[in-house]
């Protein structure tokens, strides 16, 4: 039923200029790339392509949707899909680029769930690397870039780590040596009581704290939060059944391959497809006039396996506590 994964014979490629024209275009076909940034290597694709963005989990083999990080050339496109504060607004220009993220309110809808993981906040970040810049360049997009590992491994920072780990699964390594900081970005937030670290990294959070004016402040609480650890993803107020082959009279089916429904993740069982529609069909469900909905069953291979985390968790409504 599921056609199975093309093989990608991985690619390095010196960083340069015919390096980058070629990543730019695999970006453009929709595939995922790996980067050099000044952090770690990232795995690279259009932020704002659906099915590009199922391709990153896929090549990762990551067990669930976890918001990925956008990445953006200048703070002009970061304010175009984020709401920036002041406060926000000095800490960016002070620290742009390098290595800070910045989680913000979303704006517009030019980034879609799968790469948000489904909240309300995007985590935007303007990286230092030439060979990044020049790739945000060339696309014109916002690329979402995890580490480049496959989940589980520790971050790469040298296109060696990076075929260690994702070698037949990506197309292309841009090979930029040794990245300079070799640990991930500082992740913070800002409230209304400061600004909160989410993840620690090559800045600390007194540094961003004085530059942008405000004290360090915790989630009262909470303490520091770490990554993948996110609570608030989408979750349906509505009853959601798993592995259904029909639905009940009260129930929206969303269907997959051979199971038909009132909506469809992939009509002939592409599981990057489907990731792909994933969210938009749960928000398609909960805006139907059903009070229940019924999911066609996901073969528990590859990208399904993160389809089945997701569907199950928002089938527990563990997430609803907000
Ligand atoms: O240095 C880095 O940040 C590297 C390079 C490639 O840029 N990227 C990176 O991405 O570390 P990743 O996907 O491995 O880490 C993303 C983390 C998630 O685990 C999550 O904790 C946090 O970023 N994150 C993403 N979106 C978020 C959001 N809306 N709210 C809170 N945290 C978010
Ligand atoms: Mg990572």
């Amino acid at each position: 039923m599921t056609p199975p994964n093309p093989p990608f014979p991985t690619q390095i490629r010196p960083y340069g200029k015919a390096a980058i024209d070629q990543a730019a275009r695999l970006i453009g076909e929709g595939l995922p790339v790996a980067m050099p940034t000044e952090t770690v290597y990232g795995l690279a694709a259009d932020a704002t392509n659906p099915q590009a963005v199922a391709r990153i989990y896929e090549a990762k083999g990551r067990p669930s949707f976890n918001p990925l990080i956008v990445h953006v050339r200048h703070l002009d496109q970061a304010r175009q899909l984020g709401d920036f504060t002041e406060t926000v607004l000095k800490a960016a220009r002070h620290f742009w680029p390098g290595p800070l993220t910045i989680v913000v309110p979303r704006k517009g809808d030019a980034i879609p769930d799968i790469t948000t993981g489904g909240l309300a906040t995007v985590a935007l970040r303007c990286p230092a690397h030439p060979a990044m810049q020049a790739l945000l360049e060339a696309t014109g997009r916002p690329l979402a870039a995890p580490s480049a590992n496959a989940s589980g491994a520790i971050s790469p920072t040298s296109a060696a780590h990076v075929l260690q780990s994702l070698n037949g699964r990506i197309p292309l390594i841009v090979d930029g040596g040794d990245t300079e900081r070799g640990i991930e970005s500082t992740i913070v937030k800002f409230t209304d009581a400061g600004v909160v670290q989410l993840r620690p990294g090559p800045l600390s959070i007194e540094e961003v704290a004085g530059a942008a004016g405000v004290p360090a402040a915790e989630e009262p609480g909470r303490g520091i939060q770490s990554p993948g650890q996110l609570a608030r993803h989408y979750a349906p107020s509505k009853s959601l059944r798993l592995n259904a082959v029909a639905a009940e009279p009260h129930e929206w089916m969303i269907g997959f391959g051979e199971i038909q429904g009132d909506d469809m993740l992939s009509d002939d069982g592409n599981l990057v497809e489907a990731a792909a529609r994933l969210f938009a069909a749960l928000h398609r469900a909960e805006a139907s006039g059903k009070p229940g909905i019924a999911v066609a069953p996901i073969p528990h291979e590859g990208l399904g396996l993160t389809i089945n985390d997701r569907l199950r968790r928002a089938a527990t409504r563990e997430n609803s506590r907000r």
